[in-house]
């Protein structure tokens, strides 16, 4: 259903038509692998996905959505996701590429009836076949569809076109960890004073950026994860994650992308040079020392300007390091003697931080706010503390529910979520994975999708009613997420 009047901005239009079409039409098409096609929810699916198609189709004449690898064209103008419509794109496009489909055109008004048909098609066919195009051509041409046309998917023979998700969860654990030891090691080379291991921290850094790539979800994860023993070492790594999961979102490319990973990685360096008694110290700190505590971004940057040959990569660390603290009202740490803007580097590292410091439970914070609390919190600091752009970004990201949470449900299931929603929209229903008490532990259940709604009422057949700390239960909630 479209949000707004459609507007005459020809810059503009083909962007929000576009996105109006693939959100439909992902939330049909993946309706009809979860519903029968003569439920209530596909007729309900249908009929919004329908207003839309035809509506461009009497703005624009036709309708045509063509992919060319990771590149979406709406009738023939390149559109790119926003940041909260990014996960409907992508996991349009991973349907899309899966069934080897690359175009559909609605060359007039179509009816319901036969929207439903081409959605039905499409999520029938069989995964990696190259001919699939030719027997939903087939098909629509036996039902006497004439309007509607469908393309194959192009992509270079090279491309490495499915991915197994066993296999990049493996990948991100192992990135998630070996970033651990690395910042481990970067510590340790600051204590005793020796090269601080940069260039492995950078190759780790295009590692992780490969894998926020592919599925951020097991990343985001494990960085969500509240019960580590070594609040230090995981923060940096989790900022990093955080970083780079968000700067996807807004679009910063792939290069720059590590580049933001390791501003992440190294912000708090500077604290390396505080004394442990203050570092650890649980009773409100005198004025003295928190002068002292106060003093890491500026001995951060220091550390960082010694690294003058990484040229512009020092640089962005450099804005992670010094700009973290400053609010996005230039107020905060270290006191600016000129104001300037801060670096869009800097705003964001500073969202992840933030966010990391409030899930955790840390020597000054015992007890970690409960995830409903978190996003609260947030827009509350938004536009004063934090960039309101960049918040909105980040809690998309994040969910109401981030993955890792355990949940208890209306059924009175207990689960973990897993996987934020790819729609916006229900950003309070996650996918989850059940888990269940047995034989004096808890066991991993059946996965669920808390969209799943009921053939017969359309009401949703489960839905969260609060979160619980998973320690209170002893679940390790990291062996549920890979
Ligand atoms: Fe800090
Ligand atoms: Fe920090």
């Amino acid at each position: 259903m479209p949000d707004e009047k459609p507007t005459l901005d020809h810059e503009h239009l083909p962007m929000k038509l576009g996105t109006e079409f693939i959100s439909t039409f992902y939330r049909l098409l993946k309706g009809t692998t979860l519903y029968d096609r003569k439920s209530v929810v596909i007729d309900r699916l249908s009929q919004e996905c329908l207003q839309v198609v035809n509506g461009i189709i009497q703005w624009e004449g036709n309708l045509l959505l063509k992919i060319v690898r990771d590149r979406f064209f709406f009738n023939n103008t390149r559109i790119i996701a926003s940041p909260e419509k990014y996960l409907i794109f992508k996991a349009f496009w991973q349907e899309m590429r899966k069934r080897r489909i690359g175009g559909i055109e609605f060359s007039e008004a179509v009816s319901g009836e036969h929207l439903t048909d081409l959605a039905c098609l499409l999520s029938g066919l069989e995964e990696n076949n190259e001919s699939n195009y030719l027997s939903v051509k087939e098909q629509l041409e036996h039902r006497r569809i004439e309007s509607i046309e469908v393309g194959k998917l192009e992509f270079s023979k090279d491309e490495d076109i499915s991915v197994d998700s066993e296999d990049q969860k493996k990948y991100s654990k192992e990135v998630y960890f070996r970033s651990i030891g690395l910042v481990k090691e970067v510590v340790e080379s600051i204590h005793q004073q020796k090269t601080l291991p940069i260039r492995k921290a950078k190759r780790l850094m295009q590692n992780a950026v490969n894998a926020v790539m592919q599925d951020d979800s097991t990343l985001l994860g494990l960085a969500n994860i509240k019960n580590y023993d070594e609040y230090t070492f995981n923060h940096s790594v989790n900022v990093a994650i955080y970083a780079m999961a968000l700067g996807q979102r807004i679009g910063i490319p792939k290069k720059q992308l590590s580049h933001l990973g390791m501003a992440g990685l190294f912000h708090d360096m500077g604290k390396t040079k505080i004394p442990e008694e203050i570092l650890n110290k649980t009773e409100k700190l005198s004025a003295e020392e928190c002068s002292v505590m106060r003093s890491h971004p500026v001995v951060g940057t220091e550390l960082i300007m010694g690294m003058k040959e990484w040229g512009e990569l020092s640089a962005r660390m450099m804005e992670g390091a010094f700009e973290h603290h400053l609010r996005y009202d230039l107020t905060g740490y270290p006191r600016l003697t000129q104001k300037k803007k801060i670096t869009l580097f800097g705003r964001i590292v500073a969202t992840a931080d933030f966010y990391d410091a409030l899930v955790r439970p840390r020597v000054h914070h015992r007890f970690p706010y409960v995830s409903e609390k978190i996003v609260g919190i947030m827009l509350e600091r938004s536009g004063k503390d934090l960039d309101p752009a960049i918040v909105k970004v980040f809690i998309n990201m994040i969910g109401v529910f981030p993955v890792g949470t355990l949940a208890l449900l209306n059924t009175n299931e207990m689960g973990i979520v897993t996987q934020v929603q790819e729609d916006t929209e229900l950003i309070d229903r996650p996918k989850v994975c059940l888990i269940y008490y047995s034989d004096g532990e808890y066991r991993k259940g059946k996965m669920v999708d808390l969209i799943e709604a009921d053939e017969v009422s359309g009401d949703f057949k489960r839905s969260i009613v609060k979160t619980l700390d998973p320690n209170e239960y002893n679940i390790n909630v990291a062996e549920f997420l890979i």
